[in-house]
């Protein structure tokens, strides 16, 4: 059983579309073992808290790698995530970090690109094609290996929100996915 830490800063749907996908067995083989939050209060640990999952908040690397390592983390997903990893962490945990982004990397990505701004940017870029990728975590921020990548249509009359509701749905999709893709990979799982 592949033990999984996934992070969160926020609303937590991609949290969700995790947990209920080891709960419908689409996702089998992984179990969440916790849930850690940059800071108090989201709503990803009200999530956490209604599927039995311990939620806890690590707001300094210390804390956080001390979290990984006493829940004996295999593979950590950012669903949400909003602080950039500290070195340490990337290290100790080298291509067992997955991460979501609501754009096709190379593409609207990196320092400063996060929510509705992606969506804002592909919009004014006049893109007629956006989407989602999961992509290994480095020490760079969105510059990981690419691990899964599904294109989303623009459409005409789209507003940031009505782009980033469609992306998300997709979003939802492929993470599970990706966290799939690289299980198989696992040595743990005979993987290569
Ligand atoms: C999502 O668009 C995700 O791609 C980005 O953060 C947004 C919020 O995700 N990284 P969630 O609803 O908190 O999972």
């Amino acid at each position: 059983m592949i033990n999984i830490s996934v992070l969160v800063s926020g609303g937590g749907t991609n949290l969700q579309a995790v947990i209920d996908n080891i709960e419908s067995g689409e996702l089998s083989g992984a179990r969440i073992v916790q849930v850690i939050s940059s800071k108090e209060g989201v709503f990803a640990l009200e999530r956490a808290a209604k599927a039995g999952i311990q939620g806890k908040v690590a707001k300094d690397t210390k804390r956080l790698l001390d979290q990984l390592a006493a829940e004996k983390t295999d593979l950590i997903v950012l669903a949400g995530y909003m602080k950039v990893l500290e070195p340490a962490v990337i290290q100790a945990y080298r291509r067992r970090i997955l991460n979501i982004h609501p754009s096709l990397i190379p593409k609207y990505c990196g320092k400063g690109f996060y929510g509705k701004r992606v969506h804002q940017a592909v919009l004014d870029g006049g893109e007629t094609v956006s989407g989602a990728t999961v992509h290994f975590v480095d020490e760079g921020v969105d510059t990981g290996e690419i691990i899964l990548q599904r294109q989303v249509p623009v459409e005409p009359g789209d507003t940031a929100d009505t782009l980033a509701a469609r992306v998300l749905e997709t979003e939802h999709v492929i993470l599970s996915e990706g966290i799939k893709k690289v299980m198989a990979q696992l040595p743990e799982k005979g993987g290569l």
